[in-house]
């Protein structure tokens, strides 16, 4: 380890001790995964430098903060199955295994996405789109080995992800075109399949919109009529500052749970940034121009937008666990704003500063402002 990395750990370490203390004084918990205990459990999407235990100063947070993980990357299929017949297990068996030994719920994302899969999934030798046939039993082979390989150990999968379009229709992703849209049926019953204990998430961004929110109503009344096994919907939660609003936030959740599946916030990050674009959206094929007037805290974050950005985490959580019956967990899309993907998207090279903890891995304003509502929530 360098100096800087022992100084950083070091810092780490005496700001969790500050923390313990201050919170001690107040009589106030100390942790995410104590704040919330009788809510949900709080998740963090890791990477690979934190699962293989390069980064000690973020693997030094997840331990002492969250009782779930999600995997940001290494379990995507360009990842974990990057050419046909050959896998890559030798990073997410460590995730699984970094989980397990912190007696953490342990989340798989994701099986099924139009984004982050090669494109060899969806060709022949020639070139051309494979039958419906074929791509069902591609599918279904990956599905069967990786969730088999982590059977009774991964407690929940994000099945499908973002099938939908901002209108509400289904997206014409390549698993549509070749499939049709039973594909999204088959890859839960496949799914169940390799592992009939795991929950089977629906996730997707922008659920809050009104014409979207109506389409995944809609395909979760059809997957649940026809008894496909899908157990939550995962909002992914990539908000900002400003929208969408609590009640909207609210509304969703309840919206959902009427469907009698459970609600997950899987990916929840707040940009302080100014908006790239007009929409709502997580969009990962967005790009947006380099521009400093869409950069303005490179030098760091002032105090109000620090208070803003607390203000708005704490309404959120208020509202996650008001629904705290139905909202099983909340993931936050990362540890600390230097491993955010929001410094890249959709903006390249940005200076954001949309989760809990700084650059430097020590707690801001709205980690307090988070534990706060936690606590209250438990003497209700
Ligand atoms: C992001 C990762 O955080 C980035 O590292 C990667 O380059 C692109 O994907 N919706 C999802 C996540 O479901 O998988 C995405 O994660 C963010 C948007």
């Amino acid at each position: 380890m360098s100096t800087k990395t022992r100084t950083t750990a070091g810092l780490a370490v005496l700001a969790a001790l500050l923390i313990t203390l201050a919170a001690a004084a107040a009589q106030e918990p100390t942790s995410l995964k104590e704040a919330y205990k009788n809510a949900f459990v709080v998740g963090a999407a890791i990477n690979a430098l934190q699962i293989t235990g390069q980064d000690r100063r973020g693997d030094a947070i997840i331990e002492a903060q969250f009782n779930s993980i999600s995997p940001e990357n290494v379990l995507k299929w360009e990842n974990v199955h990057p050419a046909p017949g050959t896998y890559s297990f030798e990073v997410p068996d460590q995730y699984v295994a970094y989980g397990e030994k912190h007696h953490m719920f342990i989340v798989g994302h994701c099986l099924v996405w139009h984004s982050q899969v090669p494109a060899w999934v969806f060709r022949d030798e020639k070139g051309s789109f494979v039958d419906r046939e074929t791509l069902l039993k591609r599918m279904h082979d990956h599905i069967q080995t990786v969730v088999g390989r982590y059977k009774g150990r991964i407690q929940s999968w994000d099945v499908v992800n973002e099938a939908l379009n901002e209108d509400g229709t289904l997206r014409q992703s390549s698993w549509m075109k070749i499939i049709g849209e039973d594909y999204i049926a088959k890859a839960f019953q496949y799914a169940h399949e390799a592992d009939p204990q795991a929950q089977l998430t629906y996730n997707d961004y922008s659920l809050e919109n009104e014409a979207k929110r109506k389409g995944a109503l809609a395909l979760i009344t059809r997957l649940k009529a026809a008894g496909i096994p899908v157990t939550s919907v995962g909002l992914q939660g990539h908000l900002g500052l400003q929208g969408p609003s609590v009640e909207t936030e609210d509304d969703t959740i309840s919206d959902f749970a009427k469907l009698g599946v459970k609600v997950v916030i899987s990916e929840l990050d707040i940009d302080v940034l100014p908006p790239a674009t007009q929409q709502q959206t997580a969009d990962v094929s967005l790009k947006v121009e380099q521009d400093a007037k869409l950069n303005p805290y490179a030098n760091g974050l002032p105090q109000s937008v620090q208070q803003e950005l607390a203000k708005r985490y704490a309404d959120l959580f208020g509202v996650f666990s008001k629904h705290r019956d139905v909202v099983t967990r909340v993931t936050l899309w990362g540890v600390t704003d230097a491993d955010s993907w929001r410094n890249n998207w959709p903006v390249k090279g940005r200076t954001s500063y949309p989760l809990l903890f700084d650059r430097s891995g020590q707690p801001k304003l709205a980690f307090q402002a988070v534990i706060r509502v936690g606590a209250n929530t438990k003497t209700e």
